[in-house]
């Protein structure tokens, strides 16, 4: 069996902190709810002396969690700080004060103002004031990433004979070397005394986008304990990303001697819920719950996907809660990714028929970023509407806008083949181009109807356009067409009816 590791989520303490990203204590809840349901080990709830609503997001959360995790609350290495966590967390079942000291040098001659020897000694009264409430007792070393090697162990050594059950050693300033910061946990494993009996834990930041390198090192080097939050959302560049350590783990278990017991399905729905909650956007390509996590776009890698999905992608969308692979069709998809989302709609085309479509896709993905469904069905039906016409669009031109009189020159193909080019001007564009049709095709019947309706969403949209005509004997035909360009949709659809009406009149 490999080695477990804790999760130990900090999305509402150190994410909040995120500028931008404060939560109220129903909304703590509602995430709080979703992290349970991910199965982490333990939830920071909040830092209970800051703030009114902190305190009663730790004491409501306490309720919330019953045993089903530790709920945790932040404290500085002062008496006031931790009697209000310990208050905070009266109704947990399962306690935990996380209290602890800067003992970097930075922290300790210019922020804290104090030598050596009396951080050492704040962080054992820390720890054993806090034991007087919970048994529980997390120490973090603040800015531990750029200490004094030796110093950091003479505080850790302190903390636990004082009884600390959890040791953090947090890269506050993401500023570590992965390598270097594993040798660190390496340091402590080996010189601290009695470090095997309590859990080591690693609490790292992204400032060199580095924060999940520095996590797995440090499990690699003997920590049991992860600090992370949701979306990788944390101070400054954020936290360790809960996501990407967990599914790190599940694909290298073996190689790490490690496992966690999170429940991976669910992270698209928490990485949507912490993003609508905070407001804080996901970036698309951000790994495992971005948009783009497993959305294929190049033709060869759409190719490889569909022969086998793990040709590109090492993590199965479903695992990670994200429904299905997503094969984005763009100008550089290839046949094989286009005949795969024709036959998923229903359409199956071969040989030159799929060539030609291929052809029509492409030209609208040239014009497009992104071709959806619904251009694709408008694609196929207008090819099926050209091969069954009797007179064809080969050309159509406007020129119309203040103080212009609109006009259009339109080129038909006739049924024998014969090209007309015909000049007419109407009150507006759509009108002169269908007075240019009348005069080629020459059929008597009334426009009763024309509707314009974007086939999808953009400004880049297909337009797609429906017609009614009334023949002289008083039948309707209705004609579609749709582009890009609305005056050709227009004229499409108006030739599209009048094929119809003629071809059953014949
Ligand atoms: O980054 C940090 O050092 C922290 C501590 C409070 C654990 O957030
Ligand atoms: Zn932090």
């Amino acid at each position: 069996m490999t080695r477990k590791i804790d999760i130990f989520d900090t999305t509402l303490r150190d994410g909040e902190q995120s500028p931008g990203a404060s939560m109220n204590t129903e909304e703590k809840l509602v995430i709080a709810r979703q992290l349970l349901r991910l199965g982490v080990d333990v939830i920071e709830a909040g830092f209970p002396i800051s703030s009114p609503g902190d305190f009663e997001s730790v004491r409501r959360i306490s309720e919330l969690a019953g045993d089903n995790a530790v709920v945790c609350a932040l404290t500085r290495a002062v008496d006031k700080d931790i009697e209000v966590a310990a208050d905070a967390l009266r109704y947990a079942k399962r306690p935990r004060i996380h209290t602890g000291i800067g003992v970097s040098p930075s922290h300790l001659r210019d922020k804290l103002r104090i030598d050596e020897d009396t951080c050492v000694e704040r962080a054992v009264h820390a720890v054993s004031f806090a034991k007087t409430f919970v048994d529980d007792v997390q120490f973090y070393a603040e800015d531990a990433g750029r200490s004094d090697y030796d110093f950091l162990v003479r505080v850790i050594q302190a903390v636990v004979d004082a009884g600390a059950t959890v040791v953090n050693i947090p890269d506050t300033t993401g500023y570590s070397l992965p390598e270097e910061f594993g040798a660190r946990i390496a340091y402590l494993m080996d010189n601290v005394r009695g470090i095997e009996d309590v859990t080591v834990a690693v609490h790292c930041h992204n400032d060199l986008g580095m924060a999940t390198a520095l996590a797995m090192a440090g499990v690699r080097c003997g920590a049991r304990q992860i600090e992370c939050t949701i979306n990788g959302l944390g101070e400054r560049a954020g936290n360790t990303a809960m996501e990407e350590v967990v599914m790190a783990i599940a694909m290298h278990g073996p190689e790490l001697d490690a496992h966690t017991d999170v429940n991976t399905r669910e992270f698209t729905k928490a990485s949507r819920l912490v993003s609508s909650i905070t407001g804080m956007n996901v970036q698309a390509n951000k790994a495992i719950v971005g948009a783009n996590a497993f959305a294929h776009s190049s033709g060869i890698h759409q190719d490889g996907v569909l022969k086998k999905r793990d040709t590109y992608e090492i993590i199965d969308p479903a695992d990670v809660g994200a429904g299905e692979s997503q094969i984005v069709l763009t100008a550089r998809s290839g046949h094989a990714a286009l005949r795969h989302r024709l036959e998923e709609l229903g359409y199956e085309l071969e040989g030159e028929e799929l060539d030609r479509i291929y052809e029509a896709f492409l030209e609208l993905a040239d014009k497009k970023k992104e071709v959806y469904d619904e251009d694709l069905e408008s694609l196929v039906n207008e090819r099926d509407r050209e091969q069954t016409a009797l007179y064809s669009l080969e050309g159509v031109q406007v020129s119309c806008g203040f103080p212009l009189k609109p006009t259009a020159t339109v080129t038909l193909r006739g049924p024998e083949g014969d090209l007309s080019t015909v000049c007419e001007w109407g009150t507006g564009p759509v009108d002169a181009v269908y007075k240019a049709i009348d005069k080629v095709v020459q059929v008597r019947c009334d426009l009763s109807e024309f509707a314009v309706q974007s086939v999808t969403r953009g400004i880049d949209a297909l337009g797609e356009v429906t017609v009614r005509v009334k023949a002289g004997g008083g039948e309707v035909f209705t004609g579609r067409g749709a582009d890009g360009d609305i005056i050709v949709s227009s004229a499409k659809a108006y030739l599209n009816a009048l094929n119809r009406l003629l071809t059953t009149a014949r």
